[in-house]
């Protein structure tokens, strides 16, 4: 996910595309650019890091201009550099774009244009739109654009300046977001509101497919048969903050209504006819994976709550050892690894300290270390043997909430490759990858309820507050999980905690006659997550043991099982019905949901908790 700006006015291109940027940081943050536009020809301006590096260089070597367009990059194919920023151009420097999406055949028409005589300079997709413009191009750049466009297969938004063709902007979208905001001679382009916020309320959504013309004192919009079409513009009612939120309240909760699209753009783009996995940037050879013997997953938090599920799955199908650590134990215990273990690494931001030196130390063993990561070219995926990338887009909230569900389904896609690699294909269920696949539909049915019904949740949350208070803050939650949901205890536990500061704990519920069931009194809040599967009559029992001593439960339950609704559990949570093996993305959301409500309750900042970082660079 990246953003976009373009601007055609009055005023200083180079401020108005800064500032627009800075509004369009949460879509992506590795590096930024802009191009502007004055007599005849294109100046890029192009930084590798955050923004501020960019307006430093701006400053220094101002640009001037009332012509431009500008991005904020979150590398899909190319490590974050001053190279594969955008905006890039063709290599006679006549056409200049900003592009957010994937090409999906960048190759074949790099090779094309390659043989045309076309010079690339990047690692991008993107840049090969530049170059095939400017192919295009015979005069007229709304045409050449259009043309263009017929040639790309993958999502996009586009933003193109030619150096002949003064004060003009095109712009055209195919499943990627572009806006227009219109103003007083002057005209904007963007891939989000936040971006013209500050000068315009009066925006334009450009359907798919469609394109834009765009000039200071007017624009027309074009079909993709090229006719032209009468928008309506829309009056912005958000102020600027909201705005970034696209509605939401918080990141957090934007985050947690992104996990379907995620979810679903990660298995259309890996999994091929439901029969197989594809793992593009991958670089580890077969031959490694069919030799391990043993596999070692290493993480931190919520991270490590991903690997211990993923662990389930593992050595349900491909029958390997697995054995998970936290990242900080890991690297000071002297593990037993060697050539034959595998250690994955999963870290969303990938600069976590203790996992980085974890990988460290499992290479110093001889271990092939494969990372699952997040943060294109961040130093896990540079330093490990192998990436794959959750592609989960920017996670702003300090609660991990997408990347953790991505995490997840990164596990089973890769659970099903190695089975499969390791001649073990029939250890999966025939339709293993196509029931997966319906996972994400599942989790946007299950939102759209939420929404409709967002006042049962809040009325919980609202309950356990009113709770907490009356026993002079005296209250506590524990998470009890079975099987491949015990880590989503953990999981649900370390969301209260970490936004809410509410002493929560996670166990596995057949652990609660060892101790942890002399906590009950009339005092704990317990989430039982009691989805059907092969545990589930244990978990009933375990219910009935915490009500008989009169514990409090909140019951997460497979969507019509009645069991025990107005009976043993106080609170019940529904999630679609689905194999056990696919429920713990299910059921992370409630879990999400449920600590952002009492964390709001109690009217803390849920995007930015007290203690945490996003990103833990220290040990
Ligand atoms: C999760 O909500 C927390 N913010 C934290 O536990 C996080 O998962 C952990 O610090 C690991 O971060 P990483 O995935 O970026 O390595």
């Amino acid at each position: 996910m990246c953003g976009i700006i373009g601007y055609t006015g009055a005023k200083d291109v180079s401020e108005v595309l800064l500032k627009g940027l800075a509004r369009l940081e949460y879509r992506g943050y590795d590096s930024a650019g802009l191009a502007v536009l004055k007599d005849e020809a294109i100046r890029i301006v192009k930084k590798q890091g955050k923004l501020e590096v960019l307006a430093e260089e701006v400053k220094q070597r101002p640009i001037e201009g009332n012509t431009g367009i500008g991005h904020t990059r979150w590398a899909t194919h190319g490590e974050p550099s001053d190279l594969n920023a955008h905006p890039h151009n063709d290599h006679t420097e006549d056409v200049a774009i900003a592009h957010n999406g994937i090409i999906e055949n960048y190759k074949q028409l790099k090779e094309q244009l390659g043989e045309n005589g076309h010079i690339f300079k990047s690692e991008t997709d993107s840049e090969v739109i530049a170059h095939l413009i400017a192919s295009e191009y015979q005069g007229d750049l709304r045409l050449a654009v259009a043309e263009a466009a017929k040639r790309l297969k993958g999502s996009f938004a586009i933003a193109a300046i030619h150096k002949k063709e003064p004060d003009r902007i095109i712009g055209i979208r195919k499943d990627s977001p572009l806006i227009l905001g219109l103003g007083e001679e002057e005209n904007f382009i963007a891939s989000d509101i936040p971006a013209v916020l500050e000068h315009t309320k009066e925006v334009v959504y450009l359907e798919n497919n469609e394109m834009v013309d765009i000039k200071k004192g007017k624009y027309t919009v074009y079909d993709e048969f090229g006719s032209q079409v009468e928008k309506i513009s829309t009056k912005i009612e958000w102020d600027i903050k909201q705005a970034e939120k696209t509605g939401f309240k918080h990141f957090m909760l934007k985050e947690i209504f992104e996990q379907p699209e995620v979810l679903k753009q990660m298995f259309q783009k890996r999994i091929k006819n439901d029969t197989e996995v594809v793992f593009d940037e991958l670089i580890i050879s077969e031959d490694v994976f069919k030799k391990i013997e043993n596999v070692i997953i290493v993480a931190c938090g919520t991270a490590y709550h991903a690997g211990l599920t993923g662990r389930y799955m593992i050595e349900k199908y491909a029958r390997i050892p697995v054995s998970v650590d936290t990242s900080s134990e890991f690297r000071y215990r002297d593990p037993l690894v060697d050539k034959n273990t595998l250690v994955i690494v999963i870290s969303q931001s990938g600069e976590t300290a203790d996992t980085l030196a974890a990988l460290r130390e499992a290479k110093t063993k001889g271990a092939k270390v494969l990372a699952i990561c997040n943060v294109l070219g961040a130093s896990i995926a540079r330093e490990s043997d192998g990436v794959i990338y959750t592609h989960a887009g920017p996670e702003i909230a300090v609660a991990s909430t997408k990347a953790y569900t991505a995490q997840l389904g990164i596990m089973y896609l890769f659970t099903h490759y190695l089975t499969k690699v390791r001649g073990k294909a029939d250890n999966c269920p025939p339709d293993f990858l196509k029931e997966l696949s319906q996972v994400p539909k599942l989790a946007k049915r299950m939102l759209k309820q939420y929404r409709r019904n967002e006042n049962k949740m809040k009325g919980y949350a609202a309950n356990f507050h009113k709770y907490y208070l009356a026993r002079n803050n005296k209250s506590c939650f524990l998470y009890l999980g079975r099987n491949i949901n015990y880590p989503n205890a953990l999981e649900g536990a370390l969301k209260l905690k970490e936004i809410s500061y509410i002493s929560a704990e996670g166990y596995p519920a057949g652990e609660m006659k060892h101790g942890p069931i002399a906590l009950i009194d009339e005092n704990p809040w317990v989430v039982c997550l009691a989805v059907k599967g092969d545990t589930y009559e244990k978990m009933l029992s375990n219910i009935q043991e915490i009500r008989a001593r009169g514990g409090i439960i909140v019951a997460i339950v497979s969507e019509r099982d009645s069991t025990l609704k107005g009976k043993e559990a106080n609170y019940v949570i529904e999630i679609p019905e689905t194999e056990e093996i696919f429920s713990p993305i299910l059921v992370a959301i409630p879990l999400q949901l449920l600590a952002y409500h009492v964390a709001a309750e109690f009217g803390y900042d849920i995007d930015k908790p007290r203690n945490l970082a996003k990103s833990v660079t220290v040990e």
